[in-house]
């Protein structure tokens, strides 16, 4: 496995992959890595591609007072996880790498970033846009490979792939959980024992709405009402937002007549958690 850090010889080991015949399968990574970030390592290498993972606690994503400074950074774990999956090139950038003095530029997906972790988190979604552009001109991936559970980062990256013109695959792949449902996350280290067992009220509260929808309910309202009592009644937290949108276009849906996603964000103690669920109310449960 191959370790870069600058631009340079990260575009000329990929180059020569692709002068190999090789198609190249990329995985943007924040580090911290556990094992829902293998499994996007997984379906890379399954689909045989020369597989790049990269490794980057990007700061434009982070806003005043979130967790940058705090967020796990772990570069000899993570290095070893990604030679025990089997990746072939490990992007390792400098934040002066990434973004030199002067830099100016920024990524903005409109609309779609008006609702769920948008309106809470000012800033977040350029900064993931901006970063993913940059790391895709970098990398110059035919596939990228990205969680559902960061189900609003996966549609703004597919509009702005589409809207530019990358010629990149968008690739969602299933939310790994915890045997109780937690979603995994990197955030879950920040949880002390007490907060772990409180922070499996967010895939519960999923859950009821998943059955709800399915037994008939349509009307969003009830679904959200249903899930906020689910998520107070664990314990003390600040709901971010409980929402029923549209997949695509992260719009609020009242009725629910087809397919819709089901997301929350919820903040126990100093952590803040999101998780989602599409649902079709025409898959109905017995
Ligand atoms: O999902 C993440 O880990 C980050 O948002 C990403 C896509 C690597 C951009 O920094």
């Amino acid at each position: 496995m191959l370790v870069t850090r600058d631009i340079e010889r990260t575009r000329k080991a990929v180059a020569a992959a692709r002068a190999a015949g090789r198609r190249i399968g990329f995985v943007p990574t924040m580090g911290a890595l556990h094992a829902a970030h293998v499994s996007l390592m997984e379906a890379a290498r399954r689909a045989g591609d020369f597989v790049v993972v990269s490794i980057f606690v990007n700061p434009t994503q982070f806003g005043p007072g979130e967790d940058f400074d705090a967020y796990p950074r772990d570069e000899g774990g993570d290095l070893a996880t990604c030679e025990n999956a089997g990746v072939d090139l490990v992007f390792f950038p400098s934040v002066a790498v990434m973004y030199p003095p002067g830099a100016v530029t920024t990524v903005h997906v409109a609309r779609l970033t008006d609702t769920l972790c948008g309106p809470h988190r000012p800033g977040h979604f350029d900064g993931v846009a901006t970063v993913v552009t940059k790391l895709f001109n970098i990398v110059q991936p035919d596939a990228a490979y990205f969680g559902q559970k960061d189900a609003q980062q996966l549609a703004v990256i597919r509009r702005m792939t589409r809207d530019l013109d990358m010629p990149v695959e968008i690739v969602g792949c299933p939310t790994v959980r915890e045997p109780d449902g937690l979603a995994m996350s990197s955030r879950n280290a920040y949880l002390d024992p007490d907060q772990r067992s409180q922070a499996t009220c967010l895939y519960r509260a999923l859950e009821h709405a998943r059955s709800r929808i399915q037994t008939g309910e349509e009307s969003a309202e009830t679904i959200t009402t249903e899930m906020r009592g689910i998520v107070e009644n664990a314990g003390p937290c600040r709901i971010d937002y409980i929402s029923v949108v549209d997949p695509a276009s992260m719009e609020p849906v009242t009725r629910i007549a087809g397919p819709v996603l089901v997301a929350l964000a919820v903040r126990i103690g100093r952590t803040r958690l999101i998780d989602n669920m599409t649902v079709d109310p025409r898959e109905r449960t017995p």
